[in-house]
């Protein structure tokens, strides 16, 4: 049998459209700033005003998970070789770095979970690497989340961000999944970005977590620095992250964390997504 606490109310969906439509206008506020010479801590503060202007609140900021010290930043910031949970400060960007900015806001209690590369000085600045790991890693999350449907397995997805970025040369990294989310910030399933077709739970519309595949150019090893959180290659490779938050209705998916200013997935997967296609 299914948990039932796994799937949401009608209620519930109500207000995550909203909180996840939020936190990607954060990051389409946010796009705008990311140049050379911007520090992380500024990038941090212009989505504190955000989010104060939302009406929303950050989950990031203050969060304590047993065994952690309290997260700091209001945003994750996360440049070249730091895999997830880098820390606003005063590192300035530089033309050519390629950085992972992850929101998460709480609106009227619930949360909604976004992340987005960007290169630093506009796409062109990237190297030939830089640039193909970002754009693999964005496909690879959208393979994934053109696997959710009714009946479909966690394992499915697991299997096809796996199998994209592995055939494409990239690693993937295992310590840290997607996960379930709604009036809490984290809680089941867990959401795997490698695995086996036809393995792991089944899913049932109503059903709603975050897919968030982190690739390596490098191998997939990981170690973390001693402020407790920041996550980074341990061969110190390039590594990048997209996350969007969704939800499994009866016919597929349905994209949460989307607005205006975020980019579109792939035109072969737009096509096969009715949210997305036409
Ligand atoms: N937003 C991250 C996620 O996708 C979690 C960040 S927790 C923090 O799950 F404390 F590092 F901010
Ligand atoms: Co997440
Ligand atoms: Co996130």
């Amino acid at each position: 049998m299914t948990d039932p606490r796994l799937i949401k109310t009608a209620e519930d969906i109500a207000h995550m459209r909203v909180a996840c439509r939020l936190a990607s206008e954060v990051l389409d506020e946010l796009a705008e700033a990311i140049r050379p010479g911007v520090t992380t801590a500024e990038i941090d503060q212009l989505a504190a005003e955000c989010m104060q202007r939302q009406g929303s609140v950050s989950a990031t900021i203050g969060y304590q998970p047993p065994g952690y010290p309290p997260y700091p930043g209001h945003v994750c910031t996360s440049l070249n070789h730091v895999v997830c949970h880098g820390i606003p400060g005063p590192k300035a960007l530089k033309k050519g770095d390629i950085i992972n900015v992850d929101v998460t806001v709480i609106k009227d209690g619930y949360h909604g979970d976004t992340s987005r590369m960007f290169v630093v000085g506009g796409e062109k600045a990237g190297s030939i690497l830089a640039r193909r790991l970002v754009a693999m890693t964005f496909e690879s999350m959208w393979r994934g989340i053109a696997c959710v449907r009714p009946g479909a397995h966690l394992g499915d997805v697991g299997h096809a961000i796996q199998q994209f970025a592995e055939g494409n040369g990239f690693s993937v990294v295992r310590e840290y999944c997607g996960h379930g989310l709604g009036r809490k910030f984290h809680e089941p399933p867990q959401v795997l970005h490698y695995g086996l077709p036809g393995t792991g739970m089944e899913l049932q519309a109503g059903m709603m977590f975050t897919i968030e595949p982190m690739l390596n150019a490098g191998k997939r090893d990981i170690s973390t620095l001693p402020d407790g959180w920041t996550v980074i290659t341990r061969d110190r490779s390039l590594s990048a992250q997209w996350e969007h938050t969704v939800l499994v209705t009866e016919n597929g998916v349905e994209v949460l964390t989307i607005s205006d200013g975020c980019p579109p997935p792939p035109p072969e997967i737009a096509a096969r997504l009715p949210q997305f296609a036409g």
